[in-house]
């Protein structure tokens, strides 16, 4: 379904909110039936050379304990995922080039010959161009880059050193390069307007992203922005509407970030109007503490999320789930 952008934001208000979240709903149904797409996450760094103001893994952040997976104990993780049949694996990092390219190949590689069936999933962030095609040819199916917010100058004002065109020119590159690629935006970040959100939903209407990745801001300690406060859950849930009915079929994953803010009745409304993935950590437990990107993050086992997915009503699948858009 094609939305300009008076429509966007007469949504985001809250207007026709019934209609909004029908349309969301059977459009959820109709691609994804009642199913949950569960996949595996190994966050195997937290060190960052970002400096991005909203995030705790930014480098200016010196009380963050810092660790490095090494590359036996990312397969050791990567071993327990198959054991358990998840079949995609996300390895996430903060913006590490202590990995280098040969490095990251050869992790790639290892992976994908411990099972031939995982879709891998890159979330590594912003490196020199020819990585993304090396590590494609290498195995990776997915690349997961969050554009964060649509809005040119709120992006350069979040992020220092960076900008919003060159993450714009990588998100098409990924795209070219023949990876599904993920977006996301964060709701609820400081002098952020409707008619910005309103933006990033425009901007998943034009790309046609692979997977959607949104969430709210949840404040970080020990960040310029950790005394803002977290937007309303409602707004939340209206962002995942719009981002289901503008792209139909793109996989949209119910965030660590909105389960850390959901109680159990707007997860089941997220997933019933639109998500129909969620990220399990595989991260060591003495590592995952340290990942520190905003505060209290929520984190379950398998078993756990598991057995939420059936209360809430919906069926887990461990299945690779590929893009609908492309294959
Ligand atoms: N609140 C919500 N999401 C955040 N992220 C980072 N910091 C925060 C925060 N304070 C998200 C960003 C980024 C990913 C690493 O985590 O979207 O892409």
């Amino acid at each position: 379904m094609n939305l300009n952008k008076a429509k966007i934001i007469k949504f985001l208000k809250g207007e026709d909110e019934e209609e909004l979240f029908n349309n969301a709903s059977s459009l959820r149904e109709n691609f994804f039936k009642n199913e949950v797409l569960l996949r595996a996450i190994i966050e195997f760094s937290n060190h960052c050379l970002r400096d991005c103001i909203y995030c705790g893994l930014r480098r200016e952040n010196s009380r963050l304990n810092r660790y490095r997976m090494k590359k036996d104990e990312i397969l050791n993780a990567s071993k327990r995922v198959i054991d358990k049949g998840v079949e995609t694996i996300v390895l996430q990092s903060g913006d590490d080039i202590y990995y280098s390219r040969d490095m990251v190949v050869d992790l790639i590689k290892s992976i994908k010959f411990l099972s031939r069936s995982i879709a891998l999933t890159l979330s590594v962030g912003e490196r020199v161009k020819d990585d993304y095609k090396a590590f494609y040819d290498a195995g990776a199916d997915r690349y997961l880059m969050k554009h964060e917010t649509a809005n040119e100058s709120l992006y350069n004002s979040l992020h220092p050193n960076q900008s919003f065109k060159e993450r714009l020119n990588i998100l098409y590159l990924l795209k070219k390069i023949g990876y599904q690629v993920g977006l996301g935006h964060i709701v609820g970040l400081p002098n952020q307007s409707l008619e910005d959100l309103a933006e990033d939903i425009m901007f998943y209407q034009d790309f046609q992203p692979d997977m959607i990745g949104l969430g709210p801001f949840i404040s970080a300690v020990n960040t310029p922005l950790s005394a803002q406060s977290s937007p309303s859950m409602q707004l939340v849930l209206r962002s995942y509407a719009l981002a289901r009915v503008v792209t139909e079929n793109a996989h949209v994953p119910l965030t660590t970030a909105t389960i850390t803010k959901s109680k159990s009745d707007s997860m089941a409304e997220a997933l019933r109007i639109s998500a129909n993935v969620i990220m399990v950590d595989f991260t060591p437990k003495e590592y995952s503490l340290s990942y520190k990107i905003y505060d209290d993050r929520s984190m379950s086992s398998i078993e756990d999320m598991d057995c939420l997915i059936k209360r809430l009503g919906f069926v887990p699948s461990y299945l690779k789930g590929d893009s609908l858009k492309r294959f």
